[in-house]
């Protein structure tokens, strides 16, 4: 197989995981939650959204999130920034990485953000801007990038359409949002292939949910194309409140034991990243998606049964 020596994970359990979450999840909890996970050895942590309380309430405490975590060095703390306001308030609260987001597909992004397509484009255009005089650094994601719940296929042809738009913009890479987990290994080989092959020298990464299963086989399909960045949700938690059907992102802990047992390098203390995952999941009070903080490691050997 064709495989990179080491992949960068990005951790979203604190916003993708919580956006959804109907009980509210004290600030105190999250604040500790991150804290545990930027302990683990992972080196880029998603933690909130700059959203309107009103449309994700979960998420009403973002300036206090970011204002209390603990910034150990080598740990970048990002935030996802969905409309120039967000912008100005990740601004305002001193953020130094922000993920903006707009859908390929006009009907998700009509349902996200409220905004058509090329509304959308003009909004993270100005919010590249103000982020540009404030040095902050933008990552752009493209949601629904491998098909969407209300309009179906989205082409490759669109994808790349909207890539070139975000590369114009000067966003340091485009992330590929698999929303509600529609993508198969070929697709996101033959998507992801395309695109490498376009802009070879261009950073991209891959967001799987694994709504449907195939979420670790499409990062199998994602590496042997050249991906080495992955987003991923302790627990395998998340979803999309604007979507119907949306689940759980990929599990972060189950993500980086396949990566390990493939003798990918990720900097990750796995033992110590699953035992944040067991307590996030004591912490909500019900089982989680993720497997191996169930199942254990591979490498974990039991004692035998006695005959
Ligand atoms: N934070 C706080 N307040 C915000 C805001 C933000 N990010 N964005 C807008 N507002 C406020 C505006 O200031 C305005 O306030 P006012 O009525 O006091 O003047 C009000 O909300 C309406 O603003 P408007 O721009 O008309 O928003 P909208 O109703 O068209 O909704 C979004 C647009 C983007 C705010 C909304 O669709 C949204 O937050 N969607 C959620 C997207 C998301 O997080 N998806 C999941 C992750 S992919
Ligand atoms: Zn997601």
């Amino acid at each position: 197989m064709n495989l990179p020596s080491s992949v960068k994970v990005s951790e979203v359990v604190t916003r993708d995981g919580f956006q959804s979450e109907a009980q509210t999840i004290p600030t105190d909890q999250k604040v500790g939650l991150i804290n545990k996970l930027s302990t683990t050895g992972l080196r880029r942590i998603e933690i909130t959204s700059f959203v309107h309380p009103r449309f994700v309430p979960q998420l009403a405490d973002a300036e206090e999130v970011y204002r209390r975590i603990e910034r150990p060095t080598g740990v970048e703390f990002i935030a996802l920034v969905p409309n120039l306001k967000g912008a100005e308030r990740a601004v305002a609260c001193g953020v130094k990485e922000i993920n903006v987001v707009f859908s390929a597909s006009e009907a998700h992004n009509r349902s996200n953000v409220r905004m058509s397509v090329a509304e959308s484009l003009e909004n993270v255009g100005k919010i590249v801007e103000l982020a540009r005089e404030y040095g902050i650094k933008v990552n752009g994601a493209l949601a629904t990038a491998f098909g969407c719940p209300f309009e179906g296929a989205v082409t490759v042809q669109q994808v790349m359409r909207l890539v070139k738009e975000y590369l114009a913009m000067g966003v340091a890479s485009v992330s590929f949002a698999d929303t509600t987990g529609m993508a198969n290994p070929k697709q996101v080989y033959d998507l992801v292939s395309r695109i490498l092959d376009r802009w070879p020298d261009q950073e991209f990464s891959l967001h799987f949910h694994n709504t449907r299963g195939t979420g670790l086989a499409n990062v199998v399909a994602g590496l042997q194309a050249g991906i080495t960045s992955y987003d991923a949700s302790l627990g395998g938690l998340g979803g999309c409140p604007f979507a119907p059907g949306a689940m759980g992102n990929i599990c972060t802990e189950d993500l980086v034991h396949m990566l390990h047992e493939m003798g990918i390098k990720t900097g990750i203390d796995l033992d110590k990243l699953i035992a944040v995952a067991r307590y996030l999941q004591e912490l909500l009070g019900r089982p989680l998606p993720g497997q191996v903080m169930k199942a254990g490691k591979v490498s974990d050997l039991h004692p035998l049964l006695p005959s």
